[in-house]
């Protein structure tokens, strides 16, 4: 077990930099996750902290140890990546094995550990077998028990379940929960994938053109969004964003949002202001009256546990995520409502967003 520092963390190649002076603090059985769109610096950030990639400044503790300068065997990590690369001609066994047989474990002490890992992982009755036998999703099982057998202190994971198809993505989701909480051992996990990310991680890092753009519990990315880069980033379906006005006109201020004028209660914004403001699809609902927004529908989704309405908005896309037993049809304007304390706002410049007073 073990704690990861990281300090000032830089990543140049070449003229490039990759990683802008990352700091964060990873504690001792924490579940982390770094999330961000491609080529944002997730896998380069992971692979600094296995060793296999030179860090370019900054410092990297692990347990207390600086390592910047350990090779990757001695630092007591295990890494799982996608591309699990199996040995095609060994059994399952002696692909779970291997790693211990290469360290010169005995025999026995090997057969006990496989075993055990093959328990915990629910692959005991494969052993025998060879990889071309497996599926992709025991494939990935087998990937994992070669780490577990390792008793590393720190389990490295990047975007291990890409490759598997949906169904087999959510099981092996749960597996991985699974095993950190019989474990404990301190995992950094890297995916694209936002769900994956708050569905697994203690905390999620939110990555951006190699800075860290917000950190927090996944409940705390999604009700206080820092910017608007995070608030569409993570929830499913996306947060609806619109530029709107402010309008104090009247006196009790107003948003314009297109056609629309919707009383939203106190606004921490000036009259004129013109700003971003967010809305997620599960935070709008079928009114009883008229409506605070009257969208037409173009597409609709009957998902049996809730419908989505993917509907057109004054010419902006607008989903709304709604109680199954509405009945919609396409062309159909809806009236929907919201609570003004839902709103999200958005410097239009900056993408920050605009806290209450
Ligand atoms: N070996 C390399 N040489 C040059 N540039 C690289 C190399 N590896 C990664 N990069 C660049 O660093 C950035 C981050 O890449 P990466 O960490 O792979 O992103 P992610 O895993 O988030 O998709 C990208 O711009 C990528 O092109
Ligand atoms: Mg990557």
């Amino acid at each position: 077990m073990a704690d990861i520092q990281l300090e000032k963390i830089v990543k140049d190649f070449g003229a490039v930099r990759a990683i802008h002076g990352v700091d964060l603090d990873v504690e001792d059985g924490e579940f982390v996750a770094f999330v961000g769109p491609s080529g944002c610096g997730k896998s380069t950030m992971l692979r600094m902290i296995a060793g296999l990639e030179e860090i370019s400044d900054g410092t990297l503790r692990i347990g207390g140890r600086v390592v910047n300068d350990v090779e990757p065997r001695g630092r007591d990590v295990a890494m799982v990546f996608q591309d699990y690369a199996l040995y095609p001609h060994m059994t399952i066994a002696e692909n779970i094995g291997f790693g211990l047989k290469m360290r010169g474990f005995r025999p026995d002490d090997i057969r006990t550990k496989v075993a055990e890992a093959a328990r915990i992982l629910q692959i005991d009755a494969l052993l025998e077998r060879r990889p071309g036998q497996l599926s992709g999703g025991q494939r990935q099982r087998v990937a994992m028990g070669r780490a577990i057998t390792r008793q590393p202190s720190v389990f490295l994971f990047d975007e291990p379940l890409s490759n598997l198809d949906a169904k087999l993505r959510v099981e092996m989701r749960t597996q991985i929960k699974r095993l950190h909480a019989m474990l404990g051992t301190t995992t950094v996990y890297v995916t694209h994938d936002q769900t994956e990310a708050m569905t697994l991680a203690d905390r999620v890092v939110v990555l951006r053109d190699g800075h860290i753009v917000q950190e927090g519990h996944p409940i705390e990315l999604y009700e206080r969004p820092n910017s608007r880069f995070v608030g569409e980033f993570i929830g499913s379906p996306q947060m609806n964003v619109f530029e709107a006005v402010v309008d104090r006109a009247g006196g009790a201020p107003r948003l314009r949002i297109g056609d629309a004028s919707i009383e939203v209660g106190e606004v921490p914004l000036a009259d004129g202001a013109n700003v971003d403001v967010g809305i997620r699809p599960e935070h709008l609902r079928w009114s009883q009256g008229s409506g605070m927004l009257s969208p037409r529908v173009e597409v609709y989704e009957p998902l049996g546990s809730d419908t989505m309405a993917i509907c057109d908005l004054d010419g902006r896309e607008l989903t709304a995520r709604l109680d199954p037993s509405v009945r919609l049809k396409a062309d159909q304007r809806i009236p929907l409502d919201f609570e003004p304390a839902n709103l999200h706002f958005f410097d239009r410049d900056s993408g920050a967003r605009i806290a209450a007073a």
